[in-house]
């Protein structure tokens, strides 16, 4: 474009962002759709790069006005972006090797050889995944789900730390993850600023890290002075390396900062004093570390030892002990969970725990009450770690007023008064009001829209309670019949048309489900995500699912022995999944959401190629080459599933030494059997 043409162009595009942002911010009636109006500000922010000189003075990039809580565009991770298992001691670390060492068999059969790990500090960030092609930084994203993260390219190019293109040899694609964060001295520099022109202070260093990635000006980002680490990989092609530090060789040569406390250890020792020697610097660095993150070195190790859930066998975190400081409880109150649990939670006067104001923590239960004799006005000492909920780890009795008495833990339900009986076997008492009981179903509807589940923006929490309190939002199924009370939300304090609309956008979004998501967002007790997905890849069908736990609700039934059979569900869980199924509440609910939503049939991924995808697979006897649960986790990795006992729907006997009656039911049914050796080929 010639200066001439790129002068008339960014102005017209500056004076048609300001008529949008006056109709936005001051109407409150957007003429464009907001896609559209980001797709106008980034063709001014582009043009503006190329001619700055141009650009007029209070053009759209000067106007840190620009507030919208559009979504940014949404990125979906072809390789997910994982998070780590935590440990909190040195056992906690020798067994992370033991794990590891059961798992490889040459590591469990031969204690001498040797696994190497790495230890490197656990960056307090956030972490943001870069994507290269052919040697050119096209995109970065951060993590969101796992799966799915949002589009922060635009902010990310203004950090130092991230090469527009890369150094040396090159590779056809190279994804790059590691961790935003922001310098302590950047932070407080940051935080006085923002007192001094009265905006929002940051609580740490993460906190700002993030507010100031995402945001949609990235000319605000570029202010903001972030800085980066690199520690993973994503996607890649035309390119491989053979163990972590090989990697981190590659990343250096590329361009890319490797954090310099990273260090090889090769033995339990080694890391332990890794930990200690990061700990004690932990107070001088620059940045905010966590705890010390270690990882088997060896890739093909890895690969081998897969994951677990969301999380790498193969690494684990190590946490710093939690900060521990004092407070007084002024009330213990119950809370409601979404299957009827009474949990006791203390009322803080509020204090900062590492950055974090904390106002809230858990007692747990009856038991912990009891057993620590908490009261209420005792002065305790709270601890927090991570993100967990903060806990009271001891009372300060020395400091107990003359007046306290022991809490009296109720037997009666606090919101719908039902019986809370406490359940055999179980530490916790459960309100019996079922459906009829508002804070269970306030619960459920805030579990059914929340991240992992529905995960419908704008619905939030708050707005769970206030649309059930207005009869707007009564059972789950309501949500979609939402748009039909259009008027009413429009009505309600701090709703507007405009942000009725985007709700309403953001249920209809969702009207198409996986059936894994489904099942979770039913909130079944005990249905975690992992347990979700193991039951959607086990039924596939919601229709198939409703029916066999339906006839799984006969003794003896072959839908029973099926569900009994899946490795990973045990009996408690398999009885309360047919309770939830066989309950007529229930039923109906999910008869309602047909008509509703569509909830895709589980996809079996990347079995394309696989002999063994979608069979039923039994292993038997000892294993000399792989351990049991290696081979479990390759089936299943192959779209597999794994039995642990032989019936007429396996497929598939996998014969170890000294197989015994599984093998002599497998001949008996005529089901196909193979010897180690021949598995190994298989899967190969
Ligand atoms: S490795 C597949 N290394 O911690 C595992 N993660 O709590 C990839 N993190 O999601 C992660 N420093 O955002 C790794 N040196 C480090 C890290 C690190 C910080 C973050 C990362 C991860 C989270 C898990």
């Amino acid at each position: 474009m010639r200066e001439d043409e790129a002068r008339i162009e960014l102005k017209r595009l500056s004076v048609e962002i300001a008529r949008h942002d006056k109709a936005y911010h001051k109407n409150d009636s957007p003429l464009i759709s907001d896609s559209e109006y980001d797709s106008l500000r980034r063709r001014y922010l582009n043009l503006e790069k190329g001619f700055s000189h141009l650009a007029p003075k209070d053009g759209p990039s000067t106007s840190v006005g620009y507030k919208s809580d559009t979504a940014f565009r949404k990125i979906q991770h072809t390789v997910p972006m994982l998070s780590l298992d935590n440990i909190f001691s040195d056992e906690g670390l020798n067994e992370f090797i033991m794990g590891v060492k059961r798992f490889l068999k040459e590591l469990s059969n031969d204690a001498s050889t040797e696994l190497e790990m790495v230890a490197e500090p656990k960056i307090d960030g956030l972490s943001i995944s870069l994507r290269y092609e052919s040697g050119l930084f096209v995109s970065a994203a951060t993590r969101g789900d796992g799966e799915v993260g949002e589009d922060v390219t635009e902010n990310i190019k203004s950090l130092k730390e991230v090469p527009l293109s890369l150094k040396g040899i090159v590779p056809s694609i190279i994804e790059i993850r590691g961790e935003v964060y922001m310098s302590k001295n950047d932070f407080m520099e940051l935080n006085a600023n923002q007192k001094a022109h009265g905006n929002k202070i940051f609580a740490n260093p993460r906190n700002a890290a993030a507010g100031s990635l995402r945001q949609l000006d990235p000319t605000i980002t570029a202010t903001r002075r972030l800085k980066m680490f690199f520690y993973a990989w994503g996607e890649f092609e035309g390119i491989s390396w053979e163990s972590q530090t090989e990697f981190y060789k590659y990343l250096k040569a590329w361009g890319f900062e490797v954090n310099p406390l990273m260090q090889k250890c090769d033995s339990a020792e080694n890391l332990i004093s890794a930990y200690k020697k990061i700990s004690e610097l932990r107070p001088e660095l620059d940045y905010d570390i966590d705890g010390v993150v270690y990882k088997v070195n060896r890739l093909d190790w890895q690969k081998r030892l897969g994951f677990v859930s969301r999380a790498p066998r193969w690494a684990v975190a190590h946490k710093f002990p939690a900060e521990q400081v004092e407070t007084v409880i002024t009330e213990i109150d119950i809370q409601v969970g979404r299957t009827g649990s009474l949990t006791p939670v203390a009322k803080l006067i509020p204090v900062n725990v590492g950055g974090v104001l904390v106002s809230n923590a858990t007692l747990h239960n009856e038991g912990e009450i009891q057993r620590k004799d908490i009261r209420e006005g005792d002065t305790v000492l709270i601890q927090r770690a991570g993100d967990v909920i903060p806990q009271v780890v001891k009372v300060i009795v020395e400091k107990r007023p003359k007046e306290t008495k022991a809490f009296n833990f109720p037997q009666f339900c606090p919101v719908c008064g039902s019986d809370a009986p406490r359940v055999e076997n179980e530490a916790i008492r459960r309100c019996s009001g079922g459906a009829s009981c508002n804070a269970q179903l306030v619960e459920k509807l805030r579990h059914f829209v929340s991240r992992g589940a529905f995960d419908i923006e704008g619905f939030g929490s708050r707005n769970a309670e206030i649309f059930f309190d207005k009869n707007l939002v009564l059972n789950l199924t309501d949500i979609f019949r939402l748009k039909n009370k259009r008027k009413v939300l429009e009505k309600l304090e701090g709703w507007g048309p405009k942000s009725t609309e985007k709700l309403l956008d953001a249920i209809e979004s969702r009207r198409i489900i996986s059936l894994d998501r489904f099942i979770f967002a039913l909130g079944i007790r005990g249905i975690g995500r992992t347990n979700a997905r193991l039951i959607a890849s086990h039924y596939l069908t919601i229709n198939s699912l409703r029916s066999l736990m339906i006839e799984a609700a006969v003794i003896g039934s072959e839908a029973r022995e099926d569900l009994n059979n899946i490795d990973g569900i045990g009996p408690n869980l398999a009885r309360d999944l047919i309770v939830f199924f066989n309950d007529p509440i229930n039923t109906r609910l999910l008869d309602q959401f047909e008509n509703l939503i569509t909830i895709n049939a589980h996809e079996v991924t990347n079995l394309v190629s696989s002999p063994i995808s979608g069979k039923t697979i039994v292993f038997t006897g000892t294993l000399n080459t792989i351990t049991r649960m290696e081979a479990k986790n390759s089936a299943e990795e192959l779209g597999a599933k794994v039995s642990g006992s032989v019936s007429s729907k396996t497929d598939l006997v996998v014969i170890g030494d000294n197989a015994g009656s599984k093998a002599k039911k497998a001949d008996d049914l005529g089901i196909k059997m193979i010897s180690e050796s021949e598995w190994i080929k298989l899967i190969e």
